[in-house]
């Protein structure tokens, strides 16, 4: 018999692990955390993967969009969910224009790694030659395609992306070259999904899918759409699981439970 407790002995989730799920066929579950006690709670509910998300912008600091978000609030949230959490993976958004170059997205992510405590970074984009650089000096990266948010002013607005056969192909392509150069997971948000699931299937690394139909490896939401505290409109592809709920806790396990079982997402949280 020891002095420590099986709690204590808990480590946190690797990429190996996350792999090992999607080759298993076991669906990760993985929503957006900012703070300490949600992220306790989160990861007591069993979620795989909290992502500290630059949705905060909206969520937590009432912006219209992730434009703002600088690289100390993202450090900041990032290590507060790092100190709450026990097993889930820790991933965290590099923000808008905190990745334009190789130098200041090494800094960047090294910021959200070292102060922040995190595993993992998100870019969005096909950055390639920046996943490249920043793989190959031992920064786990997690690319990000279909709706791009840092991109909004660009696109027009939040619009399904990939149904026409030559952004679906482009997307296919972009997909393939994350992961050569090293991306260990990717999120594809607002894409039909069918052409999900046939990224999920061409990709070895898992996929996972918000907006993006039932065939990714994994899907994630932002936490407040799903208790139903969010400022904005819940966004179509998400749901209230608070509405069959008697707590958040038991929300946020059923959140977990529907996406392990493939209830979630269903036929009408998916786009054609
Ligand atoms: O910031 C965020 O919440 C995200 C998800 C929408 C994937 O990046």
């Amino acid at each position: 018999m020891n002095n420590y407790s099986s709690a204590s002995l808990t480590k946190p989730l690797t990429i190996t692990d996350l792999q090992s799920m999607k080759q298993r066929g076991e669906k990760i579950s993985c929503l957006t955390a900012y703070d300490a006690s949600f992220s306790a709670l989160l990861d007591k509910a069993g979620i795989d993967i909290l992502l500290v998300g630059d949705s905060l912008g909206m969520v937590i600091q009432g912006q219209t969009t992730t434009i703002p978000v600088g690289i100390e609030d993202m450090t900041y949230h990032a290590a507060c969910v790092v100190r709450g959490r026990q097993r889930a993976f820790v991933m965290a958004d590099m923000p808008f224009m905190s990745y334009a170059d190789k130098e200041q997205a090494a800094d960047n992510a090294a910021r959200l790694m070292q102060t922040g405590g995190v595993q993992m970074v998100k870019l969005e984009g096909p950055k390639i030659e920046l996943v490249e650089f920043l793989s190959e000096n031992g920064i786990p990266v997690c690319g990000h395609l279909g709706l791009l948010p840092q991109s909004i002013n660009r696109l027009g607005g939040y619009k399904i992306q990939g149904r026409e056969r030559s952004a679906a192909d482009q997307m296919i392509a972009d997909a393939c070259r994350l992961e050569k150069a090293g991306a260990a997971l990717l999120v594809l948000e607002c894409v039909p999904a069918i052409l999900a699931e046939e990224i999920a299937r061409q990709l070895t690394i898992p996929v996972i899918g918000i907006g993006a139909g039932a065939d990714c490896d994994g899907q994630v939401l932002v936490l407040y759409d799903i208790l139903d505290i969010g400022i904005a409109k819940r966004p179509r592809f998400s749901k209230n699981f608070m509405q069959d709920a008697s707590s958040i806790e038991m929300a946020i396990k059923n959140f977990h439970e529907a996406v392990k079982q493939g209830v979630f997402p269903g036929e009408e949280h998916c786009f054609q």
